[in-house]
């Protein structure tokens, strides 16, 4: 089968990793599989005509009801769709947009939800006729660079003043320009923190291997790959205590949760004086990740949807 896959595809950003991962799970089972970045298409019939190529697109998928998945409302390909972190917690928000999601619903064959919690808000806020939501975690997979270096930090003079332990690497890419200029502002006044540029996934493993603790201070929702990896890299989590964080880390079982930049640096020294604990900590934290998030799994279930739209061609 044939099959147009519709993300938001900033380089290097977790929604990329995602759509590859899904991307070769589709394509391990015989289809092919091509994904596009929502943002090449200005309306719904830039994708029409694209749909049209010959041979035909039979099927699509598209992660985000409202970014992608609004754009095949009007084909006549039987789809499936992904919850986006922003559908639920930003999108539906705005009348309009909800409509437009609901929609979307409506028509998918299949909708995937990365939690249970998800899918109970996702029914809550959009009339779903039938039960066509599937739960399906992330599968976290991940392979540390061999060649790696810190250069790009040694360069500061702060490093030499500072423990090792003391230091706090923010590393990315600059996604939304406004929340940019005001991490920069603040980190020039901090001392130990370090800004550092996107990195290729292993480059990220390895540099998350050679830390001692994974920081996840957001206060907006969503789940956390990062966190996911760090626990499968063997490396502790300290995250903010957020429901999308008390989620996959249970404070002192899979990690450490914070409230406040007091209790950050509580936690943070308990984990340096606890050897204990760090051990607990990792260890519980690898089976997390191996029994919720296998791609294996993931990629059974991928493959079993995919065959739903597959069946619904023929129906159509
Ligand atoms: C931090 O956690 C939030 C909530 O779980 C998530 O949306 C975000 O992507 C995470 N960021 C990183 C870098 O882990």
């Amino acid at each position: 089968m044939k099959l147009l896959f519709l993300a938001c595809l900033s380089p290097k950003t977790g929604n990329y990793t995602t759509a590859e991962r899904i991307r070769s799970h589709i394509e391990s089972a015989g289809h092919s599989c091509e994904l596009r970045d929502v943002a090449d298409f200005h309306s719904p019939s830039d994708l029409a005509h694209l749909v049209s190529q010959n041979p035909p697109f039979e099927g699509a998928l598209a992660i985000h009801l409202f970014k992608a998945g609004r754009l095949l409302l009007d084909l006549r390909l039987p789809f499936g769709v992904i919850f986006g972190g922003t559908d639920i917690n930003e999108d539906v928000k705005d009348e309009q947009k909800r409509v437009v999601m609901e929609q979307v619903l409506r028509k998918a064959r299949f909708a995937v939800a990365f939690t249970e919690k998800l899918k109970e808000e996702a029914e809550f806020v959009l009339v779903s006729p039938d039960s066509k939501i599937y739960v399906q975690p992330q599968g976290i997979q991940t392979e540390v660079a061999e060649q790696f270096c810190w250069t790009e930090f040694l360069r500061s003079s702060e490093w030499h003043s500072k423990n090792l332990h003391n230091i706090l690497i923010i590393i990315g890419p600059k996604v939304d320009p406004a929340l940019t200029a005001e991490v920069e502002t603040v980190v020039k006044r901090a001392t130990g923190v370090f800004l550092a540029q996107e990195r290729s996934q292993q480059e990220l493993h390895a540099a998350m291997k050679r830390c001692y603790a994974v920081v996840n201070s957001s206060v907006s929702e969503g789940m956390s790959a990062a966190i996911l990896e760090a626990m499968d890299l063997r490396v502790p989590v300290l995250a903010r205590n957020i429901p999308g964080n008390a989620a996959v880390v249970k404070h002192g079982v899979t990690g450490l949760l914070f409230s406040s930049p007091q209790e950050f640096v509580h936690q943070s020294q308990r984990l340096l004086s606890d050897q204990e604990l760090r051990e607990r900590v990792v260890r519980s934290g690898k089976l997390y990740v191996e029994e919720h998030h296998s791609v294996k799994q993931e990629r059974e279930t991928y493959q079993r949807l995919v065959d739903k739209l597959h069946k619904a061609q023929f129906l159509a």
